[in-house]
């Protein structure tokens, strides 16, 4: 009884033309503007090679700006159902009676995601320019969310999660977490933006991060609009972020409801064209890369994956799309935190003698590793994903490998290229993806009850 009307398709596929046009663009025009870039100074020194040519540095803005000038084209678009369909007559208009009112909130959704990129870009290019502290900027992104959180609160936004079977008997079905969900929320898009800047150095690392994503993305969408393909596939529904019909919480109806469609429409209409931009841009920043993302298409792309997250309910799906950088961002804690000597590039070392990658150091100077170092260093080492080398006097830890996900790869695989390792990369965020499909449609279903 509550299926409700299917939102039209056909800006569906109007998206998908906006994405090969992204794709073309990009193509296109990032090797057009190379040379701009590097007349305005943009360029950098490509740290794994012998040779020195300077390589346009930042080009994300160009995806940036494609991607955003794409996503405005596509407003009449995406809302071409409520154009088209204005049914008011003129004794409607008379008597006041809205027939088909347009979908402001849908507008307004779209409006402030907009916003928020624009303000991503800004930041990602500011930082390309000036090398901002990292605990400078590590507050805008939050900023830049509050937006999407006062578009997620007007739209009865829930803010309960789910509790697991197991734990059911302790917290009940529901807990509301309140404004906690919102401080989550904000976090997000600082982890999402930052987490691909830090898994970064080799050609073609960020931006094949954010194709995976993206793609995955894409493709979890698509399970909710089986009517576009002919099937259903029974999703256990109950996991999604709840919709609350007359305030009542109605997770187990929420399959083929007309707002879930909405959502993960809306979700496809963004993630399409920067999947398209992020492939163009691939090519050229494929092993040996003639142009480089800088920060801007991280946080772009980040923020990107943020917004989709928040406005389609699916935040915890969606971290579940970025297990690889969440064992990076963990593992890089020590770094990051000042614990661990930080050098400015973590790149693994490049040997121009036998042309591979060998994991890079950092060495402990004039500052000897704290107790709480020298722990988190053991327990890592022991995990096998550090290198430790010890003083030969005093038996302290002198140097370690670069706490890096690149640098285990290194230690447990033995050094390789660079285009190989960034396959590894790759290989490694497909399998993640996998997994993060597993737990979301398989084990869910032990967990939460169907
Ligand atoms: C982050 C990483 C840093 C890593 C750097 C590489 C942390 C805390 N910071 O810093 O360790 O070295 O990214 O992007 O983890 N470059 C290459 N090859 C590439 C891409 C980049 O050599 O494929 C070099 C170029 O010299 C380029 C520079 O990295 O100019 C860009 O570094 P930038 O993005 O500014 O570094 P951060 O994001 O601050
Ligand atoms: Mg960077």
């Amino acid at each position: 009884p509550l299926i409700e009307p299917v939102p039209a398709l056909p800006a569906l596929y109007a998206a998908v033309g906006f994405a090969i046009f992204a794709f073309l663009a990009a193509l296109y025009l990032v090797p057009a503007l190379g040379p701009t870039f590097i007349r305005a100074n943009l360029k950098g020194r490509d740290l794994l090679k012998t040779y020195d040519t300077p390589i346009p540095e930042s080009q994300g803005l160009v995806c940036a700006s494609i991607y955003i000038l794409l996503l405005i084209l596509f407003i009449p678009y995406a809302f071409s159902e409520s154009i088209t369909n204005h049914h008011d007559t003129p004794k409607h208009a008379r008597e006041g009676i809205v027939v088909n009112e347009f979908p402001h909130h849908q507008l307004a959704v779209y409006l402030s995601s907009l916003l928020s990129l624009l303000m991503a870009t800004m930041l990602g290019f500011l930082d390309d320019v000036f090398d901002i502290r990292w605990r400078h900027k590590l507050p805008i992104p939050i900023i830049a969310s509050i937006p999407l959180l006062i578009v997620y609160y007007s739209e009865r936004g829930a803010t309960d999660v789910v509790v697991p079977l197991p734990l059911r008997w302790l917290l009940g079905t529901l807990i509301n977490l309140g404004p906690l969900y919102y401080v989550y929320m904000s976090l997000l898009s600082t982890f999402c933006t930052n987490s691909i800047n830090i898994l970064a150095g080799i050609n073609g690392s960020e931006v094949s991060q954010a194709a995976v994503i993206a793609l995955s993305i894409i493709l979890n969408d698509l399970l909710f609009l089986p009517w576009a393909f002919g099937f259903r596939i029974p999703l256990p529904l109950h996991v999604t972020d709840g919709v609350r019909v007359g305030g009542v919480w109605s997770a187990g109806m929420a399959y083929g409801s007309k707002i879930l469609v909405e959502r993960h429409l809306f979700s496809l209409y963004f993630m399409l064209p920067l999947l398209g931009v992020c492939l163009g841009f691939m090519y050229h920043n494929w092993y040996p890369a003639r142009a480089f993302p800088g920060d801007t298409l991280c946080y772009v792309t980040g923020m990107a994956f943020a917004v989709v997250g928040i406005q389609g309910h699916y935040s915890k799906t969606l971290l579940l799309f970025f297990l690889p950088q969440i064992f990076n961002f963990l593992l890089s804690c020590p770094q990051l935190f000042g614990l661990v000597p930080c050098p400015r590039h973590r790149v693994p070392r490049f040997d121009p003698e036998t042309q591979l990658l060998y994991p890079s150091r950092a060495e402990f100077k004039e500052k000897r590793p704290s107790a709480l170092a020298s722990l988190a260093l053991r327990v890592f080492s022991a995990l096998r994903l550090v290198e430790l080398t010890l003083d030969d006097r005093t038996g302290e830890i002198a140097q370690t490998t670069n706490l890096t996900i690149l640098n285990v790869f290194l230690l447990r695989f033995g050094p390789m290229r660079e285009d190989s390792l960034t396959r590894v990369l790759i290989a490694t965020q497909v399998c993640g993806s996998l997994v993060a499909f597993f737990v979301r449609y398989g084990l869910a279903g032990l967990v939460y009850d169907g």
